[in-house]
């Protein structure tokens, strides 16, 4: 039940979720691929906001478009055959569609920093972490000499590399994974982004590293006032990491919701069946939990829902029409002709056995899945 101070609470929190500006707004962005297999529309409609030192998370299957979003809105999309065909993309007050070549390289690395899975992608293994990280400095500060030393110094400080003074002189194959995810860090937060997104960033780290390297960003979200895109397969970090999460299936957003709303009344079949298949440290299972079928690409034209054919909760409707996003709850939103009933029976109803408030604590123990 909501009492009377949990409601002016939460009055409180709606007025000062007006008053806040979207640092950065995506609206029914679309990116398609051409291929020999006809287009494929990997980002086919997506719309989201993300707030100044708010996070959100991007969960979905493998193909489902969570890093071609992320590549658009650096406007890194591969060429010749991806093509940002329509849609916007505010950043800070300004359309980045519009922007040139060059005042775009000018905010990738600058306002917005980018962390991927694999450190060494991001780093050169010919020079020195140093000069890596002095170049962003360089580049975005404009800073020289014994001011970029020390920019240098105190941004490998900062994601809790040991002697930075002596080990800025090291190459990347000398440190360890951990490391250098912490080197790819320091670059990304030399420049004092606003946007950090990090797509699979933990993945390919073992499980204790990938606990001290989460809590490292969230110390620097909360340090540096950043605003985080987290892109994951994986529920547990969106658990821990994110305010608000939305679920990607074939290129679209089928539900997004604040991060506790969407573990306790989840409105979407898709994203009941993920997290279904997060292992939960409160249950013993024979098995995990596996979605059927495969997922849905964005090469074939859908006339109903994408997910109708790996649907259990599927009607006849949803082979036919495909289903529009609505709202369910105070900033929550589902694209699914059985959304209200899905919501509405969740509500408030432990039916499943499970504690709601159980399940985020399970995820964010889980974090990983095997
Ligand atoms: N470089 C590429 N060339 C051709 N097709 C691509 C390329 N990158 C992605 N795609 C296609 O675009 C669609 C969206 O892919 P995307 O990489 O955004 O998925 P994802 O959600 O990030 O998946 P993952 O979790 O595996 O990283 C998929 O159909 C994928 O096959
Ligand atoms: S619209 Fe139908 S097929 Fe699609 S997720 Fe909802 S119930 Fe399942
Ligand atoms: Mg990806």
């Amino acid at each position: 039940m909501v009492g009377p101070n949990a409601a002016t609470m939460f009055e409180g929190t709606r007025a000062r979720e007006t008053e806040r500006v979207a640092l950065l707004e995506v609206t029914d962005l679309r990116t398609y691929l051409h291929s020999r297999r006809g287009i494929n529309k990997a980002v086919d409609g997506v719309s989201f906001s993300l707030e100044t030192g708010r996070s959100l998370g991007i969960v979905g299957e493998s193909g489902s478009g969570k890093s071609m979003t992320a590549l658009s809105i650096l406007r890194l999309v591969p060429k010749p055959y991806a093509k940002i065909v329509g849609g916007s993309i505010r950043f800070d007050g300004e359309e980045l569609l519009k922007k040139s070549d060059a005042e775009m390289r000018e905010i990738r690395g600058g306002s917005i920093a980018i962390i991927l899975q694999d450190p060494m992608t991001s780093l050169n293994p010919v020079f020195s972490v140093q000069y890596q990280v002095g170049e962003a400095v360089h580049l975005h500060q404009h800073l020289t000499g014994k001011a970029k030393l020390d920019h240098v110094i105190e941004s490998l400080r900062r994601v809790q590399v040991p002697a930075p003074e002596t080990r800025m002189r090291d190459y990347p194959h000398q440190f360890s994974g951990g490391m250098r995810q912490r080197v790819v860090g320091a670059i990304a937060i030399a420049c004092r982004p606003k946007l950090l997104i990090a797509d699979e960033a933990t993945t390919a780290l073992d499980a204790t590293i990938q606990a001290q390297y989460l809590a490292l960003l969230r110390s620097l979200q909360r340090e540096l006032s950043l605003a985080f895109l987290f892109i994951t397969h994986d529920f547990g970090i969106v658990a821990k990491m994110c305010d608000h999460v939305a679920v990607m299936y074939a290129g679209r957003i089928v539900e997004h919701a604040e991060v506790r709303e969407i573990f306790n009344r989840p409105a979407h079949p898709y994203t009941l069946a993920l997290l279904e298949a997060v292992p939960k440290v409160d249950r013993r299972v024979e098995r995990l939990y596996a979605i059927p079928g495969s997922p849905a690409t964005g090469h074939v034209e859908h006339r109903g829902c994408p997910f109708a054919p790996r649907c259990a909760l599927a009607i006849a409707q949803c082979h036919a029409e495909r289903p529009p996003s609505i709202s369910v709850g105070q900033g929550h939103t589902s694209a699914c002709w059985r959304a209200e009933e899905i919501y509405a029976s969740r509500i408030g109803l432990p039916s499943n056995g499970r504690n709601d408030s159980a399940d985020v604590r399970a995820a964010e123990g889980s974090e990983r899945r095997p």
